[in-house]
């Protein structure tokens, strides 16, 4: 069976879990098979290989990563507002030599589009979080892990050398998150994103419809408790609902940062911010930096673009954090505008899913030299060699 009929089998199948239900699942690897002609692709950009993301994932998966929360107007705005701001490029500029690469708490990339934590890797392609792992490598880029990854950290941190970022859900049961924050930075994890806009989880109207499910096999594995024995509980149908509930605190407050700082070294990012009073808080609170981000407008609906919130996030603290961007980035000139703004580097997420379910590692290699490629063709026409040549100086 190939991989395409795999996971459409497996998704119509009854069995794993509801994510509005919970995030607990059998612990298996899917099947991995790829076909010769699972090449990545002509794709001559993001949208042409989300075409072919879109032919070969079932509707129910192309729908999860594609979804934003109710109208999903912050989704669209996300994309729409990069029109607005227009590149007044330089000429006459030895553009000859270029070089993309900044450094990112401590961490050498050889340009600064890093990948966003996405969810459920495996359900976009059998060899799931290791070839985007392998991918970020292969690129000299950094790969953020999500909690909802469906391979061991452990196992990602190898097919990543040791070099990525883990995002984490501070969950109710401080035990276990501290837990799987020592299981991540034993790993090697160089940051953790810490998901702050998600008290609950917003409501994505495709996955209501589609009753979305992980298929049998597939499940959220690190997110699994261990039992007394250290043996990992699978997927038994009870407490499915308790389990969701468990995973996130909508309790969680500032003070809680100070927690999380005081049991970890490792830089803390805040993920979800749109606002500049927020960032400012987030200085007395351990955090060494600020992820401009509305979840792909899968949470707060209504949200503002992150390209039009970034530049008051780093006039307010873009000297003491190191501030990031993600939302809506499709082309290198996105990437510009938002690196322009003022921020260090951005993060793609439905770019690299893209690629991974079009073509697995190599899709996802295809994903971010598509970008990379098109930030260096547009900073060379618009006069700039490095980075520190990009800012607010080039857009209106
Ligand atoms: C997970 O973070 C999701 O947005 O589905």
């Amino acid at each position: 069976m190939n991989r395409h009929s795999f996971l459409k089998r497996s998704l119509l199948t009854a069995g794993g879990f509801t994510i509005g239900n919970a995030l607990k699942g059998q612990a298996q690897a899917a099947p991995s098979s790829f076909s010769s002609t699972d090449k990545p692709l002509d794709a001559l950009n993001i949208f042409e290989l989300e075409q072919l993301a879109k032919e070969r994932l079932p509707q129910m998966a192309y729908d999860y990563y594609r979804s934003g929360a109710w109208d999903e107007t912050t989704l669209k705005a996300n994309r729409e507002a990069y029109e607005k701001y227009k590149i007044h490029y330089k000429v006459l500029v030895d553009v000859q030599n270029r070089d993309l690469s900044t450094t990112v708490f401590g961490h050498k990339v050889a340009f600064p589009i890093l990948i966003a934590p996405t969810a459920f890797h495996k359900l976009a392609h059998p060899d799931g979080e290791l070839a985007t792992a392998r991918a970020a490598v292969a690129s000299n880029t950094l790969m953020s892990l999500s909690s909802l990854s469906t391979t061991l950290i452990e196992d990602v941190s190898v097919a990543a050398n040791r070099n990525f970022w883990f995002q984490l859900y501070i969950n109710k049961d401080r035990g276990f998150t501290r837990d799987l924050v020592g299981r991540a930075t034993a790993a090697g994890a160089k940051a953790l994103l810490v998901t702050v806009d998600t008290p609950l989880w917003g409501r994505r109207e495709r996955d209501v419809r589609n009753g979305f499910h992980l298929p049998e096999g597939l499940s959220a594995i690190n997110l699994i408790p261990s039992d007394k024995d250290g043996v990992k509980k699978g997927n038994s149908g009870a407490g499915l609902g308790q389990s969701f509930a468990w995973m996130l605190d909508a309790t969680l407050q500032w003070k809680d940062l100070d927690w999380l700082a005081s049991i970890t070294n490792v830089p803390i990012v805040i993920k979800g911010v749109c606002r500049a009073d927020d960032a400012t808080k987030a200085l007395s609170h351990g955090v060494k930096g600020v992820l401009v981000s509305n979840h792909g407008g899968r949470q707060m609906d209504s949200a503002p673009a992150t390209i039009d919130v970034l530049a008051p996030i780093v006039d307010a603290v873009g000297d003491q954090l190191t501030v990031l961007m993600d939302g809506g980035i499709r082309r290198g000139t996105d990437a510009m505008k938002a690196l322009a703004m003022g921020a260090k580097a951005v993060l793609v997420g439905r770019p690299v899913l893209w690629g991974l379910a079009a073509g697995g590692q190599p899709g996802v290699e295809k994903a971010l030299a598509l970008l990379r490629d098109e930030l260096d063709l547009a900073m060379a026409l618009s006069g700039c060699r490095t980075l520190k040549d990009l800012n607010r100086d080039l857009l209106r």
